[in-house]
């Protein structure tokens, strides 16, 4: 401890601070933890404040292997392709796993204090952590650590549990929205098993084709029309965003760079306000269709 508190001094000293945040021993114990195990199991009760609670289910293990149930469907990866499944529909979405998709997958709330699992560097996404207070819950010894999370706004506390050194819940709280998780149970699986992650249709899902490779702006604005009013027309116009023409849309994008622009990262929730706000996030091939829309220059063909 004390020869990490002089390498803090030392890093100050040539500052390097800003980018090495050292992090108290139960987060960084939670982390090594995390990181440690083969695999990773936890069932777990979820809640934006005022709403209502519900069962989630977490699996994950390596390499970026995850399945989190959710009470309106579920979100699974076995390796090289992820399926989105809702069950409302019956309808269940395949598109090939790439990093970003991961990174997105781990910027969830719903999976904010475990998804560190499948970090490169975990906690790369906290700024600032510090232990809080001692406390039970639901039984069980915990220590609080309290934390700030790049890029600022949104903060956030991990319950440590003493003797399983992995965190037992969370809280969050982002610009929008305050969210809580406790653990019913967690289980570090000895031994990982890839096969529990392979993809089985519900019976009777149907699939749906991912997003074509090319899409053209009457394809976003026929979405945005859907999706996006009464609150992004002329009269309204929430945070200065009008989603009704293409002079409006192109103002909310960086052409070119579809998951850098404003707008996508407002569907994914990932750096702006989540949107379409309080209602169900857009289907995933339709949030790409959008990215690849920006992506190809944004044009008005
Ligand atoms: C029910 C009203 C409502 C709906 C529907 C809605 N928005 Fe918003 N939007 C807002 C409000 C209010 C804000 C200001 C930020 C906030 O309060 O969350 C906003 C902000 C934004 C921003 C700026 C976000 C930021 O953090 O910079 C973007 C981009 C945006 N909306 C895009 C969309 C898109 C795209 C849709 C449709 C898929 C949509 N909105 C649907 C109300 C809405």
């Amino acid at each position: 401890m004390r020869s990490l508190a002089l390498l803090a001094v030392g890093f100050a000293v040539f500052g390097y601070a800003a980018q090495q945040v050292i992090f108290p021993a139960p987060l960084a114990g939670h982390f090594e933890k995390l990181a440690a195990a083969p695999g990773v199991n936890v069932t777990y009760t979820f809640r934006a404040l005022g709403e209502s609670a519900s069962e989630y289910k977490l699996s994950l293990a390596k390499p970026n292997l995850f399945k989190l149930t959710l009470p309106t469907g579920f979100v699974q990866s076995d390796g090289k392709t992820l399926f989105t499944y809702r069950k409302k529909t019956n309808q269940y979405i395949e598109t090939p796993l790439t990093d970003a998709l991961v990174a997105d997958f781990a910027k969830r709330p719903e999976v904010f204090a475990w998804s560190d699992y499948l970090a490169k560097k975990p906690g790369d996404g906290i700024a600032q952590a510090k232990v809080g207070a001692s406390r039970t819950v639901q039984g069980n010894d915990v220590t609080q650590v309290d934390v700030t999370l790049k890029p600022g706004g949104t903060t956030g506390a991990l319950f440590v549990d003493k003797k399983l050194g992995i965190a037992r819940g969370y809280t969050l709280k982002t610009a929008d929205k305050e969210y809580l998780a406790m653990a019913t149970a967690i289980e570090i699986v000895p031994e990982a098993k890839p096969e529990t992650f392979a993809f089985v249709a519900p019976a009777g899902a149907q699939k749906l084709e991912a997003a074509a490779p090319t899409a053209s702006y009457g394809e976003v604005q026929a979405i945005m029309t859907a999706t996006c009013m009464p609150c992004h027309n002329a009269e309204r116009q929430r945070a200065g965003v009008i989603l009704t023409n293409y002079e409006g849309v192109v103002a909310a994008v960086t052409p070119g760079n579809g998951a850098g622009s404003r707008l996508v990262k407002s569907l994914r929730a990932s750096g702006a306000h989540r949107m379409p706000k309080n209602r169900d996030p857009l289907a995933e091939p339709q949030i790409q269709l959008i990215e690849k829309w920006i992506d190809a220059g944004a044009k008005k063909d």
